[in-house]
């Protein structure tokens, strides 16, 4: 069959039966190429069977005496059983460009490979993300696939995949690579304090020096202190905590009558309440906020252990903001926090990050700026079902409104089907990593920019590493290849000593 690895002999639009030719091996998610004068077609397999010239009664048969060590004459070569494989079409590819397919290939057409010729069109794009490289079934193609960094970042993505399918070195790809562009700055928030890289390769490597670190413990020298001024805090930044409604109605009553100093006196103050409040919700709101908060009532006023301070920590997100603005990649350590507490600083950056870009959309001078993309880990804590229920929070409405004002999520979680379909649509990149469980499949095909009801399967067997993406900014799904973090990075660490300094960003 020369250079050929299947040929198409019947079948429909989304199942087209191709014949595997004998050295073939063809692999689920693997492109073929139908190719004639004027059009490439590009398909992809979907799922792969046997084909026999001999009956299936007499297979039975034949099968029952082999098993049981009789003799039997049976003349098994390619030419009587061969393999099969479902394939569809996802491009029709000419000379004025790429486009869905929305016919058939020819009848009978060969099929070969895919070359990185094929679909060279997939690297050519402004505001450059790399997002891997193409991947055919498990081969990896030498050819980069970008996107255009600036609409992906802003129109939100959804990184999803079973625990330990490499969502984090995904990740740490992204934000690498989206650090030192001019179109996008990405704010993490980061529990895992995976992405700094205190002890391995990791953004504080960045060539770039573009990438600033707030910690609360153990500040890395020429890195940022992560504290917090409490009188920052409004009560809206609770919005994701599970207050009662007389309790919320208490915050903002402490709120309104003291400003700035709502948080001390809500803990310390002995103010007479009068009958509107009673003595528990106000007992129990204090306890919420003082665990919270890492705060508590002292011999002479406030006292604080944690984050937040009474002192000190009054810049600290105008200066993430600013900085975020000049196109910076912000990362907050937040290993050290309770769940809570991690989204409440996160809460109260990407508010003041949101309103600021609000008001300059207002002003006509958003154009300028570059998109920020926030990094969450497990977003359902946020965005999904039981958390939309306590009402809406800043996270939700960025992904609702938020690419009007190019502020854009970064969703990661391994169960997307505890986040609602209305927000799931709303995140218009979707990169799938492996992920076995049926329901977590079922939620992002639902939501999908392409129709990948054929693409279960290979979502189940997606290996570590392997991912496809779905999004609005691309014709098909795009099926990748992450490369490993450490391995693809060193070498542009490398170049960072020669040029260390930026001016006027890493002081
Ligand atoms: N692209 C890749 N190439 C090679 N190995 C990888 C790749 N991605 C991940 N791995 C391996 O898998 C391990 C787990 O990856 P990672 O921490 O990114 O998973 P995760 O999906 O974030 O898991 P969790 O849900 O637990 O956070 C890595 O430490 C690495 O050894
Ligand atoms: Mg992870």
């Amino acid at each position: 069959m020369g250079d050929y690895k299947a040929q198409i002999i019947s079948g429909a639009y989304a199942d087209i039966i191709v014949r595997q030719g004998t050295d073939a091996k063809l692999e689920l998610g693997e492109l073929l190429v139908a190719e004639d004068e004027e059009e490439k077609v590009i398909l992809q397999v979907h799922d792969l069977f046997y084909g026999s010239q001999v009956s299936q009664q007499n297979l039975e048969r034949i099968s029952g005496f082999s098993l049981e060590g009789k003799e039997v004459r049976f003349i098994n070569n390619e030419a009587r059983n061969y393999s099969l494989a479902k394939a569809k079409n996802i491009l029709r590819v000419r000379k004025e460009g790429a486009r869905s397919d929305k016919s058939l290939p020819k009848f009978f057409s060969k099929l070969r490979s895919v070359e990185k010729e094929d679909l060279s069109f997939l690297s050519e794009t402004k505001n450059k993300l790399l997002m891997g490289d193409l991947r055919s079934g498990t081969k990896t193609l030498d050819l980069p696939v970008y996107l255009d960094g600036g609409k992906v970042l802003s129109h939100h993505v959804l990184i999803t995949g079973t625990t330990g399918r490499g969502k984090s070195v995904l990740m740490k790809n992204l934000i690498w690579e989206a650090t030192g562009t001019d179109y996008a700055s990405m704010l993490v928030f980061d529990p895992h304090d995976e992405y700094y890289g205190r002890k391995t390769l990791g953004l504080k490597d960045h060539p770039s020096g573009k990438a600033r670190y707030y910690t609360s413990k153990n500040v890395p020298s020429g890195e940022r202190t992560l504290v917090l001024s409490l009188k920052l805090l409004r009560p809206d930044h609770f919005d994701f905590l599970d207050l009662t409604p007389p309790q919320r109605q208490l915050t903002y009553f402490y709120y309104k009558r003291y400003g700035e100093n709502w948080i001390e006196r809500l803990v310390v103050g002995e103010e007479d309440l009068g009958a509107e409040f009673n003595e528990m919700t106000l007992a129990v709101t204090r306890r919420k906020l003082k665990m919270l908060l890492g705060i508590d009532k002292g011999e002479t006023g406030l006292v604080t252990s944690g984050v937040f301070s009474t002192t000190s920590g009054e810049g600290t997100v105008k200066d993430i903001v600013n900085f975020l603005e000049e196109g910076g990649t912000i990362i907050v350590d937040t290993s050290t926090f309770s769940g809570n507490t991690e989204l409440l600083v996160a809460s109260i950056i990407t508010s003041e990050a949101f309103s600021k870009y609000k008001y300059y959309n207002h002003k006509g001078i958003l154009d300028s700026k570059p998109v920020i993309n926030i990094v969450l880990e497990e977003a359902p804590r946020v965005i999904g079902r039981e958390a939309l229920e306590q009402g809406p929070n800043v996270f939700s409405s960025i992904a609702r409104e938020g690419r009007k004002f190019k502020v854009g999520l970064s969703a990661i979680t391994q169960m997307p089907s505890l986040i609602p379909k209305e927000v799931l649509a709303n995140m218009n990149t979707k990169i799938i990593l492996g992920t076995e469980m049926n329901t977590e499949r079922q939620a992002i095909i639902e939501s999908a920019s392409q129709d990948l009801s054929d693409d279960s399967r290979a979502i189940a067997s997606l290996d570590k590493g392997e991912a496809i993406i779905s999004t609005n900014f691309a014709r098909f799904a795009l099926p990748v290849s992450i490369p490993f973090f450490d391995e693809e990075k060193k070498k542009e660490a490398g170049q960072k000593k020669e040029n260390k300094s930026y001016p006027g960003l890493k002081e």
